[in-house]
């Protein structure tokens, strides 16, 4: 690892997972957010500090006291629900942070995590190559955000995940990810609905993570955008009765239905990426991306005691 400190701005799923990882490397970490997060940083080795990052004084003074080296963009807003709604709000506030990271650390190495919803979904894969043409205001505000930081940070890293699934308690206020809410119901014996035409490539967080992690600290030219998304294209309702059965939950309790009956209507039929680059990149390339069966067997442990064998 290369010295100095990472700002993680964001401190939700994923800002946690890379920041839990960054730790555990022993590397100085500050999260940051509006609100605590929800797991306390020290518990884990990192430190958290309250900022609203589209006030760009305020960014500037955080930046002049702690000094990163790196920076990982990973904040919301990233309810798309919330951003079709508010897509002016949505927008402003993406772009916002972008410009005031990109201006403050021109020649830093920024990684910014973003989305397949920059792509309208009407193509089953969606590579590095792939013309972006967004799905919805989320993906509008996610990609001008994306050319607000590289325009003026040109060692930034874009990097587009897929849906991302790790570990959330039982007791947390509001799950945050797909696999988490599944599992935790499924093992309640409560019945889970999941569309049967929504089509994703589930990358698991400790794996998010472990990428995030390489790209900070790669001392190679790295390309400016790059995909990530798990080995696997499944349907959620796919992916749902994945996680009954390593849960041993019956599969009656999930229930195939149309997406436009569910909260992911607006979302690309195919949420799905795929990667031509980063196989190739030295010292990422290497990193074992794992699939949703393997993924979700290592999260059942969380749930049964001992992680089953794979079916
Ligand atoms: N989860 C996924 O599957 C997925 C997939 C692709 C891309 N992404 C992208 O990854 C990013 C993070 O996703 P996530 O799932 O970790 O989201 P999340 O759990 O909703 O977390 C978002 C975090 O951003 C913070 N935040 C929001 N507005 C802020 C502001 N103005 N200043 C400082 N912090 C702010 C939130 O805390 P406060 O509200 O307390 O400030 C929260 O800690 C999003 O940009 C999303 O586009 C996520």
């Amino acid at each position: 690892m290369t010295g100095g400190s990472t700002l993680v701005v964001g401190s939700g799923l994923i800002g946690t997972g890379i920041a839990r990882c960054l730790a555990r490397a022993g590397e100085p970490v500050t999260l940051v957010s509006r609100r605590p997060p929800a797991i306390p940083p020290d518990s884990y080795g990192a430190r958290w500090a309250a900022l609203d990052a589209t006030d760009g004084r305020d960014c500037r003074r955080l930046l002049s006291r702690l000094r990163p080296e790196r920076v990982v963009l990973v904040h919301g807003p990233s309810d798309v629900t919330w951003c079709e709604a508010h897509p002016d709000e949505a927008l402003a506030a993406h772009v916002a942070v972008a410009d005031t990271f990109a201006t403050a650390m021109p020649d830093a190495r920024l990684v910014m995590i973003s989305t397949d919803n920059v792509f309208d979904g009407r193509s089953a894969r969606h590579t590095e190559n792939t013309p972006p043409a967004p799905a919805n205001a989320y993906g509008r505000a996610k990609l001008a955000a994306e050319r607000a930081l590289l325009a003026k940070a040109p060692r930034s890293v874009i990097l587009r995940v897929s849906l991302v699934y790790g570990h959330e308690p039982a007791d947390a206020d509001k799950w945050l990810n797909f696999f988490a809410a599944c599992a935790h119901r499924l093992r309640r014996g409560e019945p889970v609905e999941a569309p049967d035409d929504h089509w994703t490539t589930p990358v698991l967080l400790d794996d998010v993570a472990e990428v995030t992690a390489a790209l900070l600290h790669a001392r190679h030219p790295l390309p400016p955008v790059l995909h990530l998304g798990g080995p696997d294209r499944v349907t959620r309702a796919e992916w749902a009765a994945t996680i009954a059965r390593a849960l041993g939950a019956p599969a009656r309790l999930v229930t195939p239905v149309p997406r436009a009956r569910t909260r992911y209507a607006s979302r690309p039929v195919n949420a799905c990426l795929a990667s031509e680059v980063l196989p190739a990149l030295p010292g990422i390339g290497s990193i074992a991306v794992r699939g949703v069966r393997e993924g979700v067997r290592l999260l059942a442990s969380d749930f049964t005691g001992t992680a089953p064998p794979l079916p």
